[in-house]
C-alpha cells in the first residue's frame, strides 16, 4: 500500500533524511519510532505529497507521489504535527467545511461527520468554537478531519501528544479499531505505544532507519539480558550482596527511587536473557526475613534501545 524508495530530503545542504526505504501493506498498522529531528515528520510530510523529496519517491496506493500527487492526497487522512484548525469556526461546522473540500458527498455528510465525531468523542463540542477547545480535544478534532472520506491511508504524525493518560487510551484504542480498514502510519516517541498499537515499528535516527521489525522481535533482539525491578525493605548492604551471590545474576545496579526515611531500597537485577529469576529472588528475599514489595520485569527504555541499536550499527559499519 506504501512503498517509499531511497527517500531523501536536504533542507539547504544539510540531510533531514536520507536513503529510506520501506513498505507498508494494507491493513497494517506501522509505527514511526525515533528520537527529536529523526526525521519523521519530514518522511510523512512527503509521503502525504505536501513537501517533495530532493531525490527517491514513493508510491501510496497505487499512485506515485510526484506525478500523481493529486490521487495521493485524495486516499490519505493526514494528522500534521501541528494541527492546522481553524480556530474561528466550531467543531462540526469545520468539519462540514473539510468534508466539502475533500469532496464527501452532500447527502453523505451529515452521517459520515456524525459518526467520526462519535468515534472520536467530540459529539459533546460539537457547537464549540475550535479556538476554545483545550489541547486534547483539539487533537480529536484533528484526528476526526483526518478520517473523513473513509481514506485508505491514514498518516498521523504523534496522534497522541499532548493527550490526558485516560485519552491516550481512548485514542489508542480508535487507532486499533480502525486497522483493517485502513492502512496506517503513526509517529512517536513511546515505545510501550508502539507495542499496544503497531504490528511493525520503523526506527529512524539521524535520518537513516536503523531498524524495521515487530515489536516483540524488535525487543527480544535487543534485550541480550533479562532485567527484574525488585523494591525490598532491608538492609541495603546485605540485600545487594546475597543477590550478587544468586547463581544467574549478571549485575545488580541500585536504583535510587526509595524517598527519604523509607527503609526500601530498589535494584536493577541482569540476569541472561534465557533466565527468569523471579522465583530464586522471591525465595531469596522471604528466606531471608526482608520485605519483598515488588518485583517486576523491567522493560528497556527508548534510550537503551537507541543506544543499542546505535552501537550494533556502528559494530556492523567496523567489523
Ligand atoms: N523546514 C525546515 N527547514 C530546515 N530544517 C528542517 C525543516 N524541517 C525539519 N528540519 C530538520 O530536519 C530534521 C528532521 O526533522 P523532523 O521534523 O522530520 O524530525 P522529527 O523526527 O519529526 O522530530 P520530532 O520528534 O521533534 O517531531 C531536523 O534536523 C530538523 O531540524
Ligand atoms: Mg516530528
Amino acid at each position: 500500500m506504501i512503498e517509499a524508495e531511497k527517500l531523501t530530503k536536504y533542507y539547504d545542504k544539510v540531510a533531514a533524511i536520507e536513503d529510506v526505504s520501506f513498505t507498508v501493506d494494507k491493513g497494517e498498522i506501522v509505527g514511526f519510532l525515533g528520537p527529536n529531528g529523526a526525521g519523521k515528520t519530514t518522511t510523512m510530510r512527503i509521503l502525504t505529497g505536501f513537501l517533495p523529496p530532493s531525490s527517491g519517491t514513493a508510491r501510496v496506493a497505487g499512485h506515485d507521489i510526484l506525478t500523481d500527487s493529486l490521487q495521493v492526497r485524495r486516499r490519505i487522512g493526514y494528522l500534521p504535527e501541528a494541527v492546522p484548525l481553524y480556530t474561528d469556526m466550531k467543531v462540526a461546522a469545520y468539519l462540514e467545511f473539510v468534508a466539502e473540500v475533500k469532496g464527501v458527498e452532500r447527502r453523505e455528510r451529515r452521517r459520515s461527520i456524525g459518526q467520526i465525531m462519535e468515534k472520536c468523542r467530540i459529539v459533546d463540542v460539537q457547537r464549540v468554537l475550535i479556538g476554545s477547545l483545550s489541547r486534547g480535544y483539539r487533537q480529536r478534532v484533528g484526528i476526526a478531519q483526518a478520517l473523513l472520506k473513509d481514506p485508505e491511508v491514514l498518516i498521523l504524525d504523534e496522534p497522541t501528544v499532548g493527550l490526558d493518560p485516560q485519552q491516550i487510551i481512548e485514542i489508542r484504542q480508535l487507532i486499533k479499531e480502525l486497522s483493517g480498514q485502513s492502512t496506517i502510519i503513526l509517529s512517536t516517541h513511546i515505545l510501550p505505544e508502539v507495542s499496544m498499537v503497531c504490528q511493525r515499528v520503523i526506527i529512524i535516527n539521524d535520518g537513516h532507519i536503523i531498524a524495521v521489525d515487530t515489536p516483540e522481535n524488535l525487543t527480544a533482539r535487543l534485550q541480550s539480558s533479562a532485567k527484574l525491578l525488585l523494591t525490598v525493605d532491608g538492609p541495603v548492604g546485605q540485600v545487594e550482596e546475597a543477590l550478587t551471590r544468586l547463581p544467574g545474576v549478571l549485575r545488580i545496579e541500585p536504583k535510587d527511587e526509595g524517598k527519604a526515611g523509607d527503609a526500601a531500597v530498589s535494584f536493577i537485577v541482569e540476569s541472561e536473557r534465557s533466565r527468569d529469576l523471579r522465583r530464586e529472588v522471591s525465595r531469596l528475599i522471604v528466606d531471608k526475613g526482608w520485605g519483598l514489595l515488588e518485583l517486576r520485569p523491567a522493560d528497556m527504555t527508548l534510550e537503551e534501545i537507541f543506544i543499542r541499536l546505535v552501537t550494533e550499527e556502528h559494530q556492523e559499519v567496523r567489523g
